[in-house]
């Protein structure tokens, strides 16, 4: 498989996120976020049976993660990272269409997240999967007071 730059994605595993990665997120977590997920948060999601986490492994090395909540007919996305050593070369359009095709496997009809102003960067991927900007929430991010974008895709 190759990437839209050219760049070889083998090699690179894709699997459900278990324990075993769990400090390797936290450690991705850490260089992605203003506000990281704690150890104990991403136990407990690791757990939640509403949850569908996945990795993207290049050998032990988690490279991306990622997951939603299914409810009912509807999938959140609630996380997606990519290592800083890994970005740019399209993992997470990779990881983002498995997590779609993931949805829409179990039934789900709309998939909606949540993205900061700022990040323009995740908004780009978002749009260029098809996903469309259906309302604002002033505010939402406590940390910065910024506002988050909401969008939807149709699967
Ligand atoms: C956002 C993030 C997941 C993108 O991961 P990535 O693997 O580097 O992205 P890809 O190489 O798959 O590129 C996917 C799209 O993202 C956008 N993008 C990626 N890098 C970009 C850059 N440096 N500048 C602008 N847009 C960029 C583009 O729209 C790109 O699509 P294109 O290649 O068709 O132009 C990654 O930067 C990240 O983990 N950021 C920190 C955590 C975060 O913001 N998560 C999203 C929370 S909502």
């Amino acid at each position: 498989m190759e990437n839209n730059k050219g760049m070889a994605l083998e090699g690179l595993e894709i699997t459900k996120m278990e324990h075993a990665h769990s400090e390797q997120v936290y450690q991705i977590e850490e260089l992605s976020f203003i506000t990281p997920w704690s150890r104990k948060s991403i136990r407990s999601e690791i757990d939640n049976k509403t949850g569908r986490y996945i990795v993207i492994l290049d050998g032990e090395k988690v490279a991306a993660y990622g997951g939603f909540w299914l409810v009912l007919d509807e999938a959140n996305i609630n996380n997606v990272a990519v290592h800083p050593d890994y970005r740019g070369r399209g993992i997470s359009k990779l990881l983002m269409n498995t997590l779609i095709k993931m949805a829409a496997d179990e039934g789900a009809k709309h998939m909606y997240l949540e993205v900061r102003s700022s990040n323009s960067v995740a908004q780009g991927l978002y749009r260029g999967l098809g996903f469309k900007m259906i309302g604002l929430r002033s505010g939402y991010y406590i940390d910065t007071g910024e506002d988050a974008i909401v969008m939807m895709k149709e699967l």
